[in-house]
């Protein structure tokens, strides 16, 4: 039966509609008219970019403007444009060190920035190749990329007292993730995590540790791969550059295992925590991440090390909006593995 209320429901479930469809072509034409300007701005010659020229990806956060002859990206949330001056500023850093010449031609050149009134773009170097992610299964390919990754990575190592660092890869995200599972209700969970992050710095203080440029976002598909090998390494905007090595290299290789059997990465980190060795694939997988090469860099066991990974991975997931409300993504990434940490303390 049809009621008042139920037409008050039914005319307001319209109106959303209608507002939503308003919103969203607006925000198609700001992106479009943001995109022109920041190409022409670029110094190209700025066509109206139709259906026929280049390709657009959209995300929630940017759309991306895939051209023969470059790269549009325009923010569409303040976090976007937030990304996308964190990586326009990583990129300028990188291109700015004459000592890292070797990792030049990986990044893009940024062609031209461009703002109006809210809206922000970024115009950067196309890059030639094809992202792994649509490779990854050529294991040899893979280790080949990695091997290459690896030996740049050397260039940019050097270095660093552990007590300047400890706060930012330890204290900060464990006080942090401690206080999103407390949100959550998991208050020794939570006092665990604390602890772990607590007793890792303590370890740390009065060393010193090897770091590198870091990429923080290296999964297959951000690395672009050309004829003759030509690497891209596309995304910047969680670089560091006085940062572990272990991570990229962790990322890289776990990212494809996660996507192959479609779960979480806190799931996938967990089992390696507490049961790879009644599985030959996640060893094999860690195995190859050849995380044990790094371990010396930071004096760290390969458990703290898978668990410094997570911590770093729910510290950034959770700056991205959405993912601290979603229970189902808190359950999975965040719990899953910080009872994991609770429980092993509790049996030590
Ligand atoms: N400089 C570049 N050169 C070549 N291709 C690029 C470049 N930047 C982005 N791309 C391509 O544009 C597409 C969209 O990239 P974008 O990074 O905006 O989104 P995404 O990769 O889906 O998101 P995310 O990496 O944040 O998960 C991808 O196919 C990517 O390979
Ligand atoms: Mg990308």
């Amino acid at each position: 039966m049809r009621t008042a209320a139920s037409a008050r429901d039914t005319s307001a479930f319209v109106l959303e509609r209608i507002t939503a469809g308003t919103r969203l072509r607006r925000e198609h034409d700001d992106i479009i008219r943001t995109a022109l300007a920041a190409y022409a701005a670029a110094g190209r010659q700025a066509g109206q970019p139709g259906e026929d020229e280049g390709k657009w990806v959209h995300n929630s956060h940017r759309a991306t403007w895939v051209r023969e002859d470059c790269v549009v990206k325009v923010a569409r949330s303040p976090y976007g444009e937030t990304a996308l001056r964190r990586d326009l500023e990583a990129r300028g850093r990188i291109h700015a060190q004459a000592r890292w010449s070797a990792w030049r031609q990986l990044v893009p050149r940024t062609l031209a920035e461009h703002a109006t009134g809210d809206r922000f773009a970024v115009v950067e170097e196309r890059l030639p190749g094809l992202p792994l992610s649509d490779l990854m299964d050529d294991v040899s390919l893979m280790a080949r990329v990695r091997g290459r990754l690896a030996d740049l990575r050397e260039a940019t190592s050097h270095d660093v007292a552990a007590d300047d660092m400890v706060s930012t890869w330890f204290l900060d995200p464990g006080a942090t993730v401690a206080a999103l599972l407390r949100r959550h209700g998991h208050r020794r969970a939570a006092a665990a995590v604390a602890q772990w992050a607590s007793d890792v710095a303590g370890s740390l203080r009065g060393t010193t540790c090897r770091v590198a440029l870091v990429h923080g976002d290296l999964w297959p598909g951000n690395v672009l791969l050309g004829s003759r090998g030509r690497l891209g390494v596309i995304d910047w905007d969680q670089a560091s550059f006085h940062d572990a090595a272990l991570h990229d290299a962790l990322h890289l290789t776990l990212h494809p295992v996660r996507t192959e059997r479609r779960v979480d990465l806190g799931l996938l980190i967990r089992s390696l925590i507490v049961s790879r060795d009644d599985d030959p694939v996640l060893s094999a997988a860690l195995a190859r991440t050849e995380v044990g090469k790094f371990l010396h860099d930071t004096g760290i066991t390969e458990r703290d090390a898978l668990v410094w990974y997570w911590l770093r991975h729910v510290d950034r997931m959770t700056r991205e909006p959405g993912h601290a409300t979603n229970p189902r993504w808190i359950s999975n990434n965040v719990v899953a593995v910080a009872t994991t940490i609770h429980q092993g303390r509790r049996t030590t």
